[in-house]
């Protein structure tokens, strides 16, 4: 047997020489789990968070694999911190006993805990944030039994602003022209420069310090919504990363965000998470096909999956979907880390950035699934037939030769499609996506 590792391998921990690496597998695959933000906002509780964690278990989401049950923002007193520990104090009315007790009850229930805060000030909602109490928080949050912290970017005194303005091309992060462009921005970086130098890297390397020298391994997922170019230096920094601003549950907003998340693929690995913000399934007036096509795409790109909706009244449509055993597989694949790829555009030429027709063709190797996931979208606003074609896709061609047959099953209703040969086509409602499991040749 050769001493040397494969030159695959060896690239691939060179890779993540720089990434976060934490005890027990923590961060190592994308996060799934349940946050109260996008549920509830400011309005959360005690008995909301434990209704929460009692429905992931009802509903099959713990045994599906979501695991955390997160507390986003308005946990704390908003007055201040305690005046002789300097520590934030958890409202005494919305966790009459405290963090810790929610924390016990949730790990009775063998599920964990995650918690919020922000790397200015004060939060996104005007609580007390951790900006200068690092350390202070971080042994909050660790004696109290967090699992799992988001770190936002709101209440950033002007001291601490970058010298320089990143370009992310999202609409809700100052101006940027529909090909991702932004030509309003007056101060940009000169080329070269190291934005893992920046005041925005060093804030939420704090944290990440402050995280590692606590005697709890908690999860650490920022909120910086891709500025000062998080994707150079976050994944060194943190489990997961934001690449936009807010996600909202209207498909434009969710179109727009997949499509600048698609640009960011070759960041994804163990370990190194990109992160398009919550799940929006179950909210808004998103259709069945919508809800299934913002979920298969998240899943497809190892974001992390976190639930943002009421469980006590989700829709079971909607639960199957956050269910969906082959997508979840792909998502939590122990062997491969990267995440599926556009192989082609469809509506667009390859590699164009349009907020409105995000890619429509991707594939992805899975050990778990045995073979590769295939997904075509329909980003139109009218039903259209898409077609895989077998000898397009890169996992199903080269030197493993170019087979014309491969079972498939659907992934959606697990039906088994036989022996598909040369290619698959199928009518796709507006905003639908059909999701392939593409087997042993045949
Ligand atoms: C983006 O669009 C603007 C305005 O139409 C144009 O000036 C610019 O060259 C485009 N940039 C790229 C990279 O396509
Ligand atoms: C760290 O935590 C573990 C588990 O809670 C405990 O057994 C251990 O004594 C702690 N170590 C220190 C240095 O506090
Ligand atoms: C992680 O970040 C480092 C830079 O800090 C980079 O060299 C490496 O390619 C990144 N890994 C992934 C998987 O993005
Ligand atoms: C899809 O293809 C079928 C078979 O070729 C055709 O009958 C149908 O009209 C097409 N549907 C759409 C929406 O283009
Ligand atoms: C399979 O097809 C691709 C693309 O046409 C080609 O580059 C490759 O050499 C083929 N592989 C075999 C084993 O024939």
């Amino acid at each position: 047997m050769s001493h040397y590792l494969p030159l695959a391998a060896l690239l691939s921990l060179l890779s993540q020489a720089n990434a976060l690496v934490r005890p027990d597998g923590v961060g190592r695959l994308p996060a799934l789990g349940w946050n109260t933000w996008n549920a509830f906002a400011c309005d959360i509780d005690d008995s909301k968070i434990m209704t929460a964690a009692e429905e992931a278990i009802n509903l099959g989401l713990k045994d599906a694999g979501y695991q955390y049950i997160n507390i986003d923002d308005c946990w704390s007193v908003q007055s201040g911190r305690d005046p002789n520990t300097q520590r934030m104090i958890p409202d005494p009315v919305k966790f009459p006993n405290g963090i810790s007790g929610v924390a016990s009850e949730i790990h009775g229930l063998g599920l964990k805990l995650g918690i919020y805060s922000s790397a200015g000030t004060v939060t996104c909602a005007g609580y007390p944030a951790s900006l200068g109490y690092e350390k202070i928080d971080a042994e909050s949050f660790a004696e109290w039994g967090v699992d799992y912290l988001k770190y936002d970017n709101c209440g950033v005194p002007a001291s601490w602003n970058d010298q320089y303005t990143h370009c992310v091309p999202d609409n809700t992060n100052g101006a940027r022209l529909p090909n991702g462009t932004c030509p309003d921005i007056t101060n940009p970086a000169p080329p070269g420069y190291d934005w893992s130098t920046s005041r925005t890297a060093h804030r939420y390397g704090a944290m990440r310090d402050a995280l590692l020298s606590v005697n709890r391994t908690i999860l650490y997922s920022l909120c910086e919504w891709g500025q000062a170019d998080a994707k150079e230096w976050a994944n060194a920094t943190g489990n997961s990363w934001r690449t936009t601003g807010d996600i909202t549950p209207d498909w434009s907003r969710i179109a727009e965000i997949a499509n600048e998340n698609s640009f960011l693929m070759n960041y994804v690995d163990f370990w190194s998470h990109p992160d398009p913000d919550m799940l929006e399934v179950g909210n808004g007036d998103l259709t069945i096909e919508e809800n299934r096509a913002h979920f298969a795409l998240w899943a497809a790109m190892k974001s992390p999956l976190i639930i943002g909706t009421p469980l006590d009244s989700i829709r079971e449509e909607h639960v199957a979907i956050l269910k969906n055993k082959h997508l979840l597989s792909f998502h939590q694949d122990p062997v491969i880390g990267r995440p599926a790829y556009p192989y082609k555009w469809g509506y667009n030429p390859d590699w164009t950035f349009d907020p409105v027709h995000p890619a429509e063709y991707w594939s992805g190797p899975s050990s778990t699934l045995g073979g590769t996931l295939v997904l075509m979208f329909n980003f139109e606003e009218s039903a259209k037939n898409r077609t895989a074609v077998w000898s397009e896709i890169p996992e199903l061609r080269g030197s493993a030769g170019n087979h014309t047959g491969y079972h498939v099953t659907d992934a959606w209703t697990d039906k088994d499609l036989g022996c598909v040969k040369g290619e698959y086509s199928k009518t796709l409602q507006s905003h639908d996506v059909a999701a392939l499991v593409v087997g042993k040749s045949c």
